[in-house]
Formats: structure tokens, sequence, C-alpha cells
């Protein structure tokens, strides 16, 4: 059976639904060129305004699952864990869990994305470091998740292409905020890992696609219950995102953080460790992840377990090792900016807000996201926070230090930091970094 695509797009544009067979058609039209981008930019706007049934975006998560084939590692005959995150600003935690989980002898097969509308991606943070391959063929995964435990690799031609196209195309067109587009890229991509157990950290806030906690908690029973679905046990951790995460956003900087907190590192300012919020939701997924697993029976065993491994530097070595494996790639030579420049504080007051998802467009106007599907990326784009929502400022004190290769974009920078940075009176009241998880049903 063969459809019309303008019929299909008219379809959703009216608030219709679809059929399984419709959403099968236009996935695979799409993976093969035939529905156009063009047009799957415009049903995905459809999708954006009208959304999706449960039903249909169970069904779409299908036939994106199977624009391609899925990983076996059945014959590893123990649990595969991962964890995904639903997108922030500086939010680097795969690269601290995926090396905490193959650390615990935890098989983690990681197929992640580059950044996404105003948040940033894995695999361009992890390219940030010269020599670091993300394409890597199936094979090559596959040997090296039964070898060292954990590897990332991005969709290719052959896992994931549907998502492969359409995160690109949703990145420059403003649909990267829908509740069913979000839950099948993210299960698509999951599913076809072959998992035993995920862990999903479901952002909310200025810097999240979805703004309200219970918008997030909604998007977190969608996305559980297509994982349960497929036998996959699932936990969602709903985070604040209403800062950027730790002290960097920008992908060699934040491989940075990620590699310093690695070493036992703290990053010390006004007595509080800036690389705190990193390291502790990294270690409480990286926790969750090991309950999932089965090899522990309670949280507080799954959190010492972790918290040892990243003290006693084995998830360092794993990192280690997955430079090498990946590779060869050399840390040693991550590239730094060229230019840097400091915002501060025109007045004295709270923080009293950040608007994290202008914060996330002023990277990409520093280079370190895309305006285009073409664009190049600058590795060396970033900024450094150096206060968090409710710390108290004097007029003249340093708020933050954007960078980059090329300073040409740093007076409309310096205006959207600045108008994301609020000063008041008063401090806010202060939302804990994990507001809520939502426990799998065994
Ligand atoms: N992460 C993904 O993989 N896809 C989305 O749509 C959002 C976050």
């Amino acid at each position: 059976m063969s459809y019309i695509p303008a019929e299909l797009i008219k379809k959703k544009k009216l608030g219709g639904c679809h059929s399984r067979e419709e959403l099968n058609w236009l996935i695979s039209a799409f993976t093969r060129g035939e529905f156009t981008d063009y047009q799957m930019a415009a049903w995905a706007m459809a999708v954006w305004f009208n959304g999706l049934t449960d039903d249909e975006t169970t069904a779409l998560t299908n036939s994106m699952l199977h624009s391609g084939s899925r990983f076996d590692f059945s014959f590893l005959n123990a649990p595969r864990v991962d964890k995904h995150s639903t997108g922030g600003v500086g939010d680097k935690t795969s690269l601290l869990v995926g090396p905490l989980l193959a650390a615990a002898k935890i098989y983690t097969p990681m197929i992640s994305g580059r950044g996404l509308g105003h948040t940033g991606g894995t695999l361009d943070k992890l390219e940030s470091i010269p020599g670091f391959r993300v394409n890597l063929s199936r094979k090559e995964f596959q040997s090296h998740v039964t070898h060292h435990y954990f590897a990332v690799m991005g969709q290719t031609a052959d896992i994931c292409p549907a998502d492969k196209k359409l995160y690109s195309l949703r990145d420059v067109t403003s649909t990267v905020d829908s509740l069913p587009l979000i839950c099948a890229s993210i299960m698509s991509k999951k599913l076809a890992e072959d998992l035993t157990g995920l862990v999903l950290d479901v952002k909310f806030g200025s810097g999240a696609f979805m703004r309200s906690i219970a918008d997030a908690r909604k998007l977190a029973r969608t996305l559980k219950a297509i994982g349960e679905k497929s036998g996959v046990r699932v936990a969602a951790l709903l985070t604040n995102m209403n800062e950027p995460l730790g002290r960097f956003a920008g992908n060699a900087a934040e491989v940075l953080e990620c590699y310093e907190i690695l070493q036992g590192k703290t990053f010390a300012v006004g007595g509080r460790d800036l690389y705190a919020p990193t390291r502790d939701l990294s270690l409480e997924l990286s926790a969750h992840a090991l309950l999932l697993s089965g090899r522990v029976n309670d949280l507080v065993h799954a959190r010492n377990q972790i918290r040892e491994l990243l003290a006693s530097g084995a998830a360092l070595r794993a990192f280690e090792n997955l430079l090498e494996h990946q590779g060869p790639s050399d840390i040693s030579r991550l590239p730094t900016a060229k230019f840097s420049k400091e915002l501060t504080a025109t007045r004295s007051g709270f923080v009293s807000a950040m608007q994290t998802e202008a914060i996330g467009l002023a990277l990409i106007e520093l280079g370190a996201g895309r305006k285009t599907t073409a664009d190049h990326i600058d590795p060396t784009a970033g900024i450094e926070m150096f206060v968090r929502t409710g710390d108290a400022v004097s007029a003249g004190a340093p708020l933050c230090r954007f960078f980059a290769n090329s300073a040409a974009e740093f007076v409309t920078v310096e205006q959207l930091l600045a108008r994301a940075l609020e000063i008041g009176e008063t401090p806010p009241k202060q939302i804990p970094l994990v507001a809520e998880v939502l426990a799998d049903s065994p």
C-alpha cells in the first residue's frame, strides 16, 4: 500500500489520527527518501501542533525502530542497562554514567545523538576529543560493548536511520519540543540497543523541552510505558534544568569537566564545588542503573558501590579505555578557545532565575550548536558559569565567561546572556536537582 504524502500531512494538520500502516509507510518512505525532508518537516510541525495519541506514539516508535536493524546482545547472558536524557544545557552525565557502569561491569550499549535545538549532544561532545570516533560500524560497536562493557555510537544508515534523518531535521525546524516526537526518537534508539534496563533523565525547567514538572512527568510516563511494553525495566528521574548543569556548557569544556570529575578533582568557588551538580546527578543516575541491573538489592548499596567506583579511579580507567578503543584519541589535546569574555553583574542582588534556553541559544551563536543541518561545530565554544541560582552577587561581580574560536558573535552573545541571568531583590525558592523518581514497576 502506498499513500500520497500531502494527504498524510493534511490528515495530521486537521487533527486526524494515523493508522499503524500509515505511520509504517511514512517512516519507511522517509528513510528511503521518497517522503522528502520538506514533507517530513511539514508533518513534524503538524504533529507539534496536534500531537499523537498514545497508540500512534507507540506505532511511530516501532516504525522508527524497524527503519533499521536492532542489536542482539542476548548471547551475553547478562544485564544491559543504559541511561538517556531528554536534553538540557551543560547536560554531560552520559560521559560519567557510561564509565561508571563499565567499571561496575554492566554492559552499556549507548546510541546517542548530536546537539538538538538549544541542547547539547553526547556525540558532539565526544568528537571534540582529537581522534575520537563515534561513527562505529555495527560490528565494532558490538565488539566494543562485548569486550569493554561500554561503547557509544550515533544513528547510522543501518541503526535507527529514520531517527538519524528526523533528528537533524527537527533540530533546525523548531519541532524538537513535541512529546510524541521526543518519545519516538529516544525509545527507537533505546529499543535498538536490546536493553534489559533503562534510566531516563527527564528534564523540566527553563532549559528543558518540558518546562513544567507536570509535562515532564507525562513525558516520563509515556517513555516508561513504551519501554515496559517491550520488556525493558525503566526508571525515570525528573531533574531540574532551570540552570546549566555544573560548571561548563560547550563541547570540549564539558569533556574537561567530566575528565576532572573522574580524576577526583573539585572546582571550588566561594566555598562551593561547581562540579557537584554534574557529579551528584551522574552518581544518582548510575546508582539507579545499577539497581535496574539486578546486581544489587537496594538503592543504598547501589549508591555506595557507584561512589566507590568513582573514588577508586575505576571509572577513570573505564573512560580512558573508551578513549583508546574508540580512538585512539588524545584528551591532552582537547582544543581550547582563542577568544573569551566575562559577563559581570550590573547590579547587586540575588541570581533570581536563569533563562536556560536562552543560554543554549547563546551557545549556538558561539558555534557550539547548529543553525542548519550543514553547520560545523566549534568544539572550543562554551560558557563557564561562576554563579548558580540563588547566589548573592555584588554589582561588577563576574557571572560567567564565554569563549569561542571566533569573537564575531560576542556582542549578540553578551546581550543574550545578560538577559538570561536575572538578578532580583530576593533569592528564589530552591528546587532540588532530582525532584521526583518514577521507579520501575517489576
Ligand atoms: N533526545 C533524543 O534522543 N531525542 C529527542 O527528541 C530528545 C532528546
